[in-house]
């Protein structure tokens, strides 16, 4: 496995494929890797030659008040995750290769509408800072196809509109989610959890489970819904961020004629926020 800490590097390896006549599949990443950032890599295995896997956490994504210090960095042991994993070449950049002027002297990409609801009504600027990298990372490793989990459904309707609107030369494959036993969705973020907190997440995907069941069954006042079940979170210590049900295409909120549904969940469970989403197609 190859690892290329700077651009320059990154493009030489990157030759070397295209020399080769081989496809490469991307998985960009923020690193301290799980089964579900694993799941990716294996997706991207079967569509392409060679697997990129970049590692850099991306400052540009994150509020002054959020955990830019404190999320996890496991470089080390996601090397050894991805290298079992056969992946061919990994990026590691400094935030210096990726914004030599500094972030505020970035050029930024931004995706109107599906940018302005949820978590990015919750996080300002956060998809600002996503696109914005999701973009440089692919005109530098110009992928055949990039791979995106489920997990974050807003991002990846976002990343697919902005490469339509774009026209950027790269496929999106979406990859469901991962979870653990109890149903808790992987993410970096678990880590935060103190046990008392990871005895009871599992209830977020349980209310989704739950709300999709009586959708399924007829019920269609969504607003109530939402305000009932939102009101179960806050019972079992969750502050709830949203509970909303919107359209999957164009995030606008669900009304009882649209077809193809996700119900979407943002909870704090003491410092960890988390997130979650159930995709209904009635
Ligand atoms: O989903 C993530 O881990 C990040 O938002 C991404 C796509 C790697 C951009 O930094």
């Amino acid at each position: 496995m190859d690892i290329a800490a700077d651009p320059t590097s990154l493009q030489q390896t990157l030759q070397g494929y295209r020399t080769a006549g081989q496809t490469v599949a991307f998985v960009p990443t923020m690193g301290n890797l799980h089964a579900g950032h694993l799941s990716l890599v294996h997706r991207a295995a079967s569509l392409a030659d060679r697997v990129v896997v970049s590692i850099f956490v991306n400052p540009m994504q994150f509020g002054p008040s959020e955990d830019l210090d404190a999320y996890p960095r496991t470089l080390e042991a996601d090397l050894a995750q991805l290298k079992a994993a056969g992946v061919a070449l990994v990026f590691t950049p400094q935030p210096e290769h990726i914004y030599p002027e500094g972030i505020d002297a970035h050029t930024k990409v931004s995706v109107p509408g599906l940018t302005t609801v949820l978590c990015g009504a919750s996080r300002p600027g956060h998809f600002d800072g996503v696109t914005s990298v999701v973009c440089k990372l692919f005109n530098l490793v110009a992928p055949n196809v990039a791979v995106f989990g489920e997990k974050d459904l807003q991002q990846l309707l976002i990343i697919k509109k902005m490469v339509r609107d774009l026209a950027l030369p790269v496929a999106i494959e979406g990859v469901a989610t991962a979870r653990a036993d109890d149903g808790l969705a992987l993410s970096s973020r678990n880590g935060y959890l103190t046990p008392e907190e990871r005895a009871i997440a599992p209830g977020l995907r349980q209310t989704l489970t739950a709300m999709g069941a009586a959708i399924s069954a007829g019920e269609r006042n969504y607003n109530a819904l939402c305000q009932a079940h939102s009101a179960q979170l806050e019972n079992q210590g969750f502050k709830p961020d949203y509970l909303e049900i919107r359209c999957r295409s164009t995030l606008a909120l669900a009304t009882s004629d649209i077809r193809q549904l996700a119900i979407f969940a943002a909870a704090k469970l003491g410092k960890t926020r988390l997130i979650d989403n159930l995709q209904l197609d009635l």
